[in-house]
């Protein structure tokens, strides 16, 4: 577990990033500004008498093999410091009460100080949650390989582990590790030895035709599309680098990506047919996230959001988020007449003309 990760030297101690990631998303303006998820461009017919009774409906899903009861996670986001490991167990304690998922963020800082696994440990509070273990693909050409994530998976007992790609987010980070060649090869030959299922997560700038196609071969279990209309990574780093030249590039492609609805079209159709497709980015609210499963999502994540609730509110406020979410996901099934989550998933969603 103590293996030295070579990514060299960093400007900014590793200890402050997680920290200074969250003060950001809580502080500045980090969202897209000039692009959308694109979910607003679909609208579900109206069903006026949908012969159900909305109490029966059911949104129970099963994915990776344990059930929820509504198809909802919380996207990966922190850990490695006593900020995040609090905020980690917040979320964790919400999602095992309300039933839903949850992912943590990066766990590469347990390589490099074992010490910090208790920030990402959530299982005490959350037994049964389906849990989403994190490292950068990147890190792959960094020092990472297979006992590395398999102690990563082991010391937070998650039922999953997911890949994050952030090339964009690398090359505006002042410390960022920028070596992405070989990187599809090492996850071709890693998958199949990684004991849970792995899924592949963009993190803000969804993943297109292009490198979909260039993926659909590697056995991993599940794709997370991350795509544009939430978070950005690039405004997100500006902040953080003292470059000016850095900030201008992270500025100037701050709304840089595939907006999240044309990402999870790509997805469902180029590796939808045998691997779980994760809708994420810029899911704000029930709304997108029904549309996300009529388009073909087994999943939908939002991060920003439960970020906010757990720091202003605390538990309770993230209870109340994910509440929120599932009854508008339950208004939406009964007003399109779908009784269960595999009927939503079958409705037809009409472009509306420009
Ligand atoms: C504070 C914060 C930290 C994050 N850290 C990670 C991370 O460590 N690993 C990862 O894969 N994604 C990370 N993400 C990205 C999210 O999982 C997600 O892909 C992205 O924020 C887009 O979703 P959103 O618009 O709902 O926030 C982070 C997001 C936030 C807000």
């Amino acid at each position: 577990m103590s293996k030295k990760i070579t990514s060299g030297p960093s400007p900014i101690s590793d200890e402050d990033r997680k920290d200074a990631h969250l003060r950001i998303c809580l502080e500045e303006p980090i969202e897209r500004l000039g692009v959308t998820t694109g979910f607003e461009r679909y609208r579900f017919e109206h069903d006026a008498l949908p012969e159900l009774d909305r109490s029966d409906i059911d949104l129970t899903t099963t994915v990776f093999g344990k059930t929820l009861r509504a198809p909802i996670m919380i996207g990966a986001m922190t850990g490695g410091t006593p900020w995040a490991g609090e905020i980690n167990r917040t979320l964790a304690k919400a999602a095992q009460h309300c039933g839903v998922a949850m992912a943590l963020g990066s766990q590469r800082k347990m390589l490099e100080r074992p010490e910090v696994g208790a920030t990402f440990a959530v299982r005490d509070v959350a037994p049964d949650l389906l849990l989403m273990g994190n490292v950068g693909a990147v890190q792959l050409n960094y020092g990472v390989g297979r006992a590395e994530v398999e102690a990563l998976i082991s010391g937070v007992g998650c039922d999953m582990f997911a890949f994050h790609i952030n090339a964009l987010q690398e090359a505006i980070q002042p410390e960022g590790d920028t070596n992405f060649a070989g990187v599809i090869g090492k996850l071709e030959e890693i998958i199949p030895d990684i004991p849970v299922p792995v899924v592949l997560k963009e993190v803000g700038s969804g993943f297109s035709r292009k490198t979909l196609n260039k993926i659909a071969h590697i056995p991993f279990a599940g794709l997370e599309t991350a795509g544009v209309g939430g978070t950005s990574w690039s405004k997100i780093e500006t902040y953080r680098t003292d470059s000016w030249i850095q900030q201008m590039t992270g500025r100037r492609l701050g709304d840089w990506g595939v907006p999240t609805s044309e990402s999870l079209q790509a997805a469902v159709d180029i590796v939808g047919h045998d691997k779980t497709v994760i809708c994420s980015g810029g899911i704000r609210t029930g709304l997108q996230m029904a549309k996300a499963l009529a388009m073909g999502a087994d999943l939908v994540a939002s991060a920003l959001p439960f970020l906010k609730a757990a720091h202003e509110g605390g538990y309770d406020a993230v209870v109340m988020t994910i509440e929120q979410f599932i009854d508008e996901l339950r208004t939406i099934c009964f007003i399109t007449g779908s009784k269960d989550v595999s009927d939503l998933r079958k409705q037809t969603l009409m472009e509306i003309a420009q």
